[in-house]
């Protein structure tokens, strides 16, 4: 018997990734860069065990069996064990039956990346036991593109690669997580009952629809990547904050050229990204930047300096009746009450109550790990917990 147990974090991206040129591989059609989140916060959570005694192989997600047979858990297995099967001392062990237990400890309903991390846990997971020695990102990308992203802490960039076999469509570290200490996020998870199109339908139906993704993926991203590479090395905010909007927006313009559209904004994030525009406008200098995946959480990047201030201006704009231990989560802190002067100057918009589910506070951090015990299967590979 062999068991491994691994966690891996979320990343939010500030260039997105949006547009695929092989389905299959997950290959991209533009680089794309984000920010690793603290695993103290958000992370997944996977234990993998494997035993000559287990008659079946078996998969459970939150304490949910799932199938075995979703074409990207297989196409990640099979390259694993691929790999695996050159070193000959594997041969018995890659005959045996698995267990696959994942968690998140966050709420996967939020829309928050967590395939992101669920698939990096998975094939770190998976290398470990095997002892595949591999680059892992390009292994995590086969399960999701995104999350080879999630493999390393700190900046990384998913470099898209030219190769028709995806061998250079890799994540690579361009800062670790301590080179801007001060970075801190905000996430802002919003209200919403619409369902979404995943990013997989919706970015494939983009590539099929939209004339505007050829024109990005071309002539913008090339240019903002070498951009934002400089403004996260000489940690100028002011430019790092314009170029994360301007790319957030982009992406959902594309969402919409696309055809049918995809709405993955809704009035609650406009409000956000509208609050945030008055506050730098005010400031004089961008201090705030958001960023919105395939679903209306808006992602607020900004220094520790700004924190207090930015969310006692959150709480008067998006007022809430949630308990305020319930409702602001990750790093501690308190929700201060905001100046009259700034109130006045901004010219404040109040939301009604309640547009905002919840707020989680938390920073840049490390890549996927191997943990040393805490398995959530026990010795005849069942979960620990079930729903
Ligand atoms: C908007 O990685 O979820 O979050 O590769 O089809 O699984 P698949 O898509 P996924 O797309 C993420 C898109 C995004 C932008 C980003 O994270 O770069």
């Amino acid at each position: 018997m062999k068991v491994v147990t691994c966690i891996a974090p979320v990343n939010i991206a500030v260039i997105k990734y949006w547009g695929k040129r092989d389905e299959d591989l997950i290959l991209p059609i533009n680089d794309s860069i984000s920010a690793t989140l603290s695993m103290d916060h958000m992370c997944a959570k996977t234990t993998i065990m494997c035993s000559p005694d287990f008659e079946d192989s078996k998969f459970w997600l939150n304490g949910v069996e799932q199938s075995l047979e979703s074409k990207r858990l297989v196409n990640c297995l099979q390259e694993i064990k691929r790999l695996a099967s050159a070193e000959p001392s594997n041969a018995e062990m890659l005959r045996w039956n698995i267990r696959i237990c994942s968690e998140n400890n966050f709420p996967t309903a939020a829309g928050l990346a967590s395939s992101a991390a669920g698939y990096a846990c998975l094939v770190t997971a998976l290398a470990n036991l095997y002892g595949v020695k591999t680059d892992l990102s390009a292994l995590a990308r086969r399960g999701s593109g995104s999350a080879c992203r999630s493999i390393y802490g700190g900046w990384v960039q998913w470099h898209m690669g030219c190769n028709p076999d995806g061998s250079d469509s890799i994540a690579r570290v361009i800062e670790p997580s301590i080179h801007w200490p001060e970075m801190r996020i905000l996430v802002l998870v919003v209200n919403d009952a619409r369902k979404k199109y995943s990013s997989t339908t919706g970015m494939n139906r983009s590539v099929a629809t939209s004339d505007l993704i050829k024109h990005r993926a071309c002539n913008v991203v090339p240019k903002r990547v070498t951009e934002m590479r400089e403004a996260i090395k000489t940690k100028d905010f002011n430019k790092f904050a314009e170029i994360t909007m301007k790319d957030s927006n982009q992406f959902h313009a594309i969402a919409l050229d696309t055809h049918p559209p995809c709405v993955y904004m809704n009035d609650t994030s406009h409000a956000i990204s509208d609050m945030i525009h008055a506050y730098n406008e005010h400031k004089g200098v961008n201090k705030v930047a958001y960023t919105f995946d395939a679903g209306p959480n808006a992602c607020l990047y900004l220094l520790e300096s700004e924190v207090a201030e930015v969310l006692s201006l959150i709480n008067e704009c998006f007022p809430s009746t949630v308990a305020k231990s319930d409702y602001l989560r990750g790093i501690p802190l308190n929700i201060e009450k905001s100046s009259d002067d700034l109130k006045f100057a901004m010219n404040l918009q109040v939301n009604e109550p309640n547009l905002l589910k919840y707020i989680i506070y938390t920073k840049v951090g490390e890549g996927a790990q191997v943990l040393d015990g805490d398995h959530l299967l026990t010795m005849v590979g069942l979960p620990k917990n079930t729903i």
